[in-house]
């Protein structure tokens, strides 16, 4: 009968019929009069058996890993004595190779495998996809970004697409990627925030992902100098409503994740100790974590007025105890969500080391620091994932705060403040690193994992 043709993700609903597949060749075993083959079609696995003639053409007895193929068969049941992937195996009668792949030297095998310098296999990303768990990271991602698309759309927030492109050089100049564009300067975007701001009196609250660039010196397990940012703005709400929505997103996401078989057994691959946070995250001041940090002899590294860090007489860099506007730095962020094993949100920052836009809290009597209402959630194993604020409400105080900007020249943001002049309103919003979201998920060690073709200083290939 006519094979019908399928992908491996189908197969359940055929078992007993003949289909074919086509794929790649993940794993081979040869037997003296018969052969096995793991195909591969991106969409699952495939055990293939072949024997008599089929298994001895010349085709077969040269066959290669990673080489493309279709195979025809009768989808068999397989016994429980026997383990195959979905349970099932094509018994194959007819078949042909679509494509050979380099064996010998050339094999994938022995060019990639864990003994790899880090550079061969950042030059070899597209053949390191092949690998099940660099798919497997990918496929989650995938699933990730969907089911954050549903919690955000069924909390009422609208999808846009803001440019990437742009002459604003807001926050924080040196960090700007910049580009000749027509023979005028421009900029790759590092957040879409101040788009999404204006959005908000024609469109309502709104969402979008997009890539965020940065000039990053920093060569860390959690920075990229392209990254995708999940970044939403929602307008007349609170502080607390802000903190609450994020929590809701961030396990609404992973709820979804978990509930679905497919991706649940994603992250049970990935990462056999995930479960869902249990909520209300905590909540601790920025004031209170200084004193939570230092309570626990978790110090930072010490550092002149320029930034470089002080050595002692043993060449050391020397380490200090931490104080009220410091920055708590990524080393402190993440000991301190080892110790408390679930997320946290840091909230209520000094203005001075935070961005301009974010709204100050009511100065205390006799306090040092001016505070904002803004918020980091913090989890186990990664640090800081998302960042958010209430913003800045009132158009002259928001040019004041953009005069105090380096570089920054002040008419050009008219677009940006006048959301202000034309009816302004109480907002915020918040931004999501989503590789460093799912290397939480997923259990990787570092972002580089949770990205197709990771770009860090000094790589941008393939
Ligand atoms: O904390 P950030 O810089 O906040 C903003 O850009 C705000 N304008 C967002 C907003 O309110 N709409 O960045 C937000 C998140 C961080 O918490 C982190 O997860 C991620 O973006 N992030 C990076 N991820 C990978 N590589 C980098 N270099 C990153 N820089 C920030
Ligand atoms: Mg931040």
């Amino acid at each position: 009968p006519q094979a019908k043709k399928t992908k491996i993700r189908h197969l359940e609903h055929l078992r007993g019929q003949r289909v074919f597949v086509s794929g790649w060749v993940h794993r081979l075993h040869s037997h003296e009069d018969s052969m096995v083959i793991v195909l591969r079609d991106g969409t699952g696995y495939l055990q293939c058996a072949l024997s008599g003639k089929v298994a001895q053409t010349y085709a077969a007895l040269t066959l290669t890993l990673e080489s493309s193929v279709q195979l025809h068969g009768v989808l068999q049941v397989v016994p429980e004595s026997k383990t195959a992937p979905g349970g099932h195996e094509l018994s194959v009668d007819f078949w042909k190779v679509l494509g050979a792949a380099p064996g010998g030297d050339d094999a994938l095998a022995d060019k990639l495998n864990e003994k790899c310098d880090q550079s061969v296999l950042a030059d070899m990303r597209h053949l390191v996809l092949r690998g099940e768990t660099a798919s497997a990271v990918l496929k989650l991602r995938a699933a990730l970004l969907a089911s954050a698309r549903t919690s955000l759309v069924s909390h009422n927030l609208l999808e846009v697409t803001p440019q990437c492109l742009l002459q604003t050089q807001v926050e924080g100049g040196a960090t700007h990627f910049e580009l000749d564009y027509y023979g005028q300067r421009a900029f790759l975007t590092r957040s879409s925030q101040f788009y999404l701001e204006t959005c908000l009196p024609s469109l309502g609250d709104v969402f979008c992902v997009q890539e965020s660039f940065r000039v990053e010196q920093a060569h860390t397990r959690r920075h990229l100098s392209e990254y995708t940012h999940l970044e939403a703005e929602l307008a007349f709400i609170t502080f607390d409503d802000l903190m609450s929505h994020i929590e809701t997103i961030i396990c609404e996401t992973i709820d979804r994740l978990l509930a679905n078989p497919a991706t649940a057994a994603l992250i049970k691959q990935l990462s056999p100790d995930f479960t869902a946070p249990s909520r209300p995250f905590l909540r601790m001041p920025y004031i209170d974590a200084i004193q939570w940090l230092n309570a626990h002899g978790i110090q930072r590294e010490a550092a002149d007025a320029d930034g470089n860090a002080i050595l002692d007489a043993a060449g050391n860099t020397e380490m200090v105890a931490h104080a009220v506007g410091d920055d708590i730095g990524e080393a402190a962020e993440r000991r301190m969500t080892d110790i408390l094993g679930v997320p946290v949100f840091l909230h209520s920052f000094p203005a001075a080391m935070k961005a301009f836009y974010m709204k100050r809290l009511p100065a205390q009597d006799g306090a040092a620091h001016v505070l904002t209402e803004s918020c980091d959630l913090l989890v186990p194993g990664v640090g800081e994932i998302a960042g958010g604020s209430m913003r800045m409400t009132g158009q002259e105080e928001l040019l004041a705060a953009l005069e105090t900007q380096e570089s920054v020249d002040v008419s050009s943001c008219y677009w940006f403040t006048d959301q202000r002049k034309y009816g302004t309103c109480e907002h915020g919003g918040y931004g999501v690193g989503v590789e460093r979201f799912l290397a939480w998920v997923a259990n990787r060690h570092t972002v580089r994992e949770c990205s197709l073709y990771p770009r860090w200083p000094g790589r941008v290939t393939p």
